[in-house]
């Protein structure tokens, strides 16, 4: 099971290092922990991770390995400042950016080539969820954005329905079960090479201390990514504890 905090365009840096010091300050092993922080406080939340179990995580990177991309961050700056994962094509990146899967699958395969793990984020809109679109529109994401060649263990999937992204509404416990079953099968296809392990499918959308239980017990979901309740100390431990119930039921 993995649980990961994006924080988004936030918190403060004062309030971001004081996180990151309580979050460091328990281990929850098994259970993964990935902490996905602003680019201008990675070097210092770095600083407060160290000696800790969490592993850093950026929230973009760009397609090439350097050059003349103002305002951009590359894979290799990522990986010098202490991180090991990064979050790409989130909903709010793909909206608000104009991120095409195709996009997402080039700055996967640089972020794979630097040695990073990937987080892919997938998922509908209301609109195409309505229109009875979403498992293709997923799927068809997943194809793209997912680089044929790139090594399985490298590779997480988080589904977020876009509309459950900070909304307080969460997809039915059957519909996320019906799309991770649906992901589970279409990757080992996506792949050139032979499936060797499972690439984790995390869900993500309005996940908070109440719902993460029955969540993180539907089969294929292997973990959450969390926006808003990660920024709550509390909340996030009740979510990491309940992945950490989960995993002892397994
Ligand atoms: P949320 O965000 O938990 O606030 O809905 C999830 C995300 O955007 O990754």
């Amino acid at each position: 099971m993995i649980i990961a905090a994006n924080w988004k365009m936030n918190p403060a840096l004062n309030v971001a290092c004081k996180l990151a010091d309580e979050l460091s300050a328990k281990s929850f092993q098994p259970l993964t922990r990935i902490l996905f922080a602003p680019s201008p406080f990675l070097l210092p939340v770095s600083a407060c991770l160290k000696g800790s179990d969490i592993l850093l995580g950026g929230q973009d990177c760009h397609q090439n390995d350097s050059g003349a991309h103002t305002g951009d961050v590359s894979a290799a700056m990522l990986r010098d400042c202490g991180v090991s994962v990064v979050l790409l094509g989130h909903s709010e990146r793909r909206t608000n950016h104009g991120e095409k899967s195709s996009l997402i699958g080039a700055k996967a395969q640089q972020a794979s080539a630097q040695g990073l793990k990937v987080v892919i984020c997938l998922g509908e809109t209301l609109g195409e969820r309505r229109a009875g679109q979403a498992e293709q529109v997923v799927i068809d994401q997943l194809r793209i954005s997912v680089p044929k060649d790139m090594p399985q263990d490298q590779l997480i999937i988080a589904y977020e329905p876009v509309w459950a992204i900070g909304t307080g509404e969460v997809a039915s416990l059957n519909d996320i079960a019906s799309m991770h079953a649906a992901i589970a099968s279409e990757l080992p296809k996506i792949h050139d090479r032979q499936v060797i392990s499972r690439v984790p499918i995390l869900y993500g959308g309005s996940v908070n201390a109440k719902n993460s239980a029955s969540i993180f017990g539907i089969d294929n979901v292997d973990g959450g990514l969390i926006g808003g309740a990660s920024l709550d100390p509390m909340e996030f431990e009740t979510i990491c504890n309940s992945a950490c119930s989960e995993i002892s039921r397994l």
